[in-house]
């Protein structure tokens, strides 16, 4: 999949006045320079208006590799009201072209665009920039060729963070610096993930999850009931299901599983490091109405000696209906701790689902070590994602 990526989140450079001189002389030198295609703003008005600058690139989900090959991307900026209505101000088309590492994007917005929303959408005060691949126009991929039928989501659109425009600067509210928001769209799944602007691996979303997502959230309401019952095949006794997924990272697949499993508590585990962004996940993800399970961020860590006694009982003192593992056997110098956790947590009855993307073959081992260690054996195997790295999910039991 391709991740569009904030490398620099929506900014203002300067005061509104000096903004104003810049965005007259840019605009006079060069119409190319700003593409404005369907943009509703061709020409800076008398009064004045701003410049929002970023910095986008499109990669490969652990930024190894930039889209090579031609794309348009849709650049939108909308205005969100108090009750969190969406109203587009403006909307441009800015060229992705082969080689390309970094794509700068200039915005223009003019004070009226600013006072028709805010007339139009009486409180409208903060805004957001989303950037997504132009549907309309067939990109070119020389990496990896099309796409084909059974690879749908080969785009990861990005939204900004909400900000207010005061006196001619942006500004995100103090906890929000550094994270961007990823809306994922799969069939009836609608969720809001935060998620880091930088490198690290734990603040990230991950092909194999989003991948994982996509297939359980639009497949038929009988297919998606027939995947939960070998999931866990206790589902439909009404007894309360827990789950335990291993190195959430944000939280996509362990807070998709409330959502599937409203009878559930889903205990979502990873490293301290990950508290903040997870706990913050689970609670823009939570129903008005509680149609999901109990949702809570556990600290823990596969190397058990670096936990406390009580999280390790958090952990250990339990039986788990269903195990999950998503996108953590990236690291075969870790198998050792991750396979001695799995055995420690799987009991007779829990089944695990471990799910990856091929990245290189010593991820296999893993299959071995369940094997000799534990006597897991692999039930069922699904593709989930050929293209850029096949992604697979595996449900295991015990012998
Ligand atoms: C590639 S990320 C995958 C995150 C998430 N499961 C997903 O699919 O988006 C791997 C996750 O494993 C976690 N992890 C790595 N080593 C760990 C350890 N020793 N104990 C607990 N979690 C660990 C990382 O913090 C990170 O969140």
């Amino acid at each position: 999949m391709y991740h569009v990526r904030f490398l620099k989140v929506p900014y203002t450079k300067t005061s509104k006045i000096s903004i104003f001189k810049r965005f007259e002389s840019k605009s006079n030198r060069s119409a190319e320079q700003i593409t404005l295609a369907r943009s509703p703003i061709s020409r800076p008005p008398a009064n004045g208006g701003y410049i929002i600058h970023a910095v986008v690139t499109v990669t490969t989900d652990l930024g190894e590799s930039f889209l090579y090959g031609d794309a348009q991307l849709s650049v939108t900026f909308l205005s969100i009201s108090k009750d969190g209505k969406e109203s587009i101000v403006s909307h441009q088309i800015v060229d992705w072209t082969c080689g390309m590492q970094a794509l700068p994007i200039e915005l223009p917005v003019t004070i009226s665009d600013i006072r028709r929303i805010k007339k139009q959408n009486a409180a409208a005060d903060e805004f957001i920039i989303k950037v997504d691949l132009n549907q309309g126009v067939r990109y070119v991929d020389h990496n990896h060729g099309d796409a084909e039928n059974n690879d749908p989501i080969r785009f990861l659109p990005v939204t900004s963070q909400k900000f207010e425009i005061r006196d001619g600067f942006v500004r995100y509210k103090r906890d929000d610096n550094g994270f961007v928001v990823r809306k994922v769209e799969l069939g009836n799944l609608r969720l809001a993930l935060l998620e880091e602007t930088g490198n690290s691996v734990n603040k990230h979303l991950w092909d194999s999850g989003l991948l994982l997502a996509n297939y359980i959230s639009t497949s038929s309401a009988a297919i998606q009931k027939k995947i939960l019952s070998s999931l866990i095949p206790s589902i439909a006794s009404g007894k309360i299901v827990r789950i335990l997924e291993l190195g959430t990272g944000c939280g996509l697949v362990g807070i998709l599983f409330s959502k599937l499993v409203p009878n559930s508590e889903v205990y979502l585990s990873d490293l301290e490091s990950t508290r903040d962004v997870c706990e913050r996940n689970i609670a823009l993800n939570k129903d008005r109405h509680g149609r999901h399970g109990k949702m809570r961020f556990v600290t823990f860590d596969w190397d058990s000696s670096s936990n406390t006694a009580s999280e390790n009982a958090e952990v250990y003192d339990k039986d788990w209906d269903l195990v999950i593992s998503c996108d953590c056997t990236y690291n075969p110098d870790s198998f050792g701790i991750l396979t001695d956790v799995m055995q420690k947590v799987i009991g007779q009855t829990t089944k695990l689902l471990l799910v990856h993307k091929d990245r290189h073959g010593s991820e296999k081992q893993i299959f071995d070590m369940l094997r000799d260690k534990t006597k897991f054996v692999c039930d069922s195997e699904v593709v989930l994602g050929k293209k850029m790295g096949i992604s697979r999910a595996h449900i295991l039991s015990k012998n």
